[in-house]
């Protein structure tokens, strides 16, 4: 099911409309978000084993008139108290606008809707402008995943 969460804009008066789809398959910007993976996995970064996407996934998106410029993909794990983040991108012609910013706002009142107690998600150590933008919501960082190349 697609949802249309808000219409408004960006601080720099872009015009945008938040979406949300209760699955994977629904959101019609899957081939962006695996383009973005896939320049993660370029990198080098060993995540060939993280593959965060599952059907049931949920995914906020931002849109403008023509196309979707950035995504989050999010799970709910009541069982745990969290809701977690799995993944996400902003087009990097729009990147520093506050995109992703616009669709955490929307993350966190799914998360305090269903009266989770964290946001939580998984970063790359090198992956600098993810944990600052991390960082800048309000995240610390929290567990350290160490790792060994055999
Ligand atoms: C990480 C990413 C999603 C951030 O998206 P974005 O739309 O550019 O982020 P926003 O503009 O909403 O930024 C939110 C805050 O983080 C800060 N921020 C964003 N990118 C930053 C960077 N590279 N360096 C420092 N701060 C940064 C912004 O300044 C902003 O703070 P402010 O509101 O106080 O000014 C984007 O850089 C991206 O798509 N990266 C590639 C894919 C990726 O690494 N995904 C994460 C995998 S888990």
């Amino acid at each position: 099911m697609i949802t249309v969460l808000n219409n408004g804009k960006l601080a720099d008066g872009l015009p945008i409309v938040v979406r949300m789809s209760t699955s994977l398959s629904e959101f019609p910007g899957l081939a962006k978000i695996l383009h973005s993976f896939a320049e993660l996995l370029e990198k080098g970064w060993n995540i060939e084993n993280l593959l965060p996407f599952q059907e049931s996934d949920h995914v906020i998106w931002v849109s403008t008139e023509t196309e979707i410029i950035g995504a989050t993909v999010f799970s709910f794990h009541p069982n745990m108290n969290h809701l977690w983040v799995s993944f996400s991108f902003t087009d990097p012609q729009y990147r520093k606008r506050g995109v992703n910013r616009t669709i955490y706002r929307y993350i966190e009142i799914q998360a305090r809707a269903r009266k989770l107690k964290y946001v939580g998600s998984m970063v790359h150590a090198d992956n600098e402008e993810r944990m600052a933008s991390y960082e800048k919501l309000g995240f610390s960082k929290a567990m350290i995943r160490m790792h060994k190349a055999l």
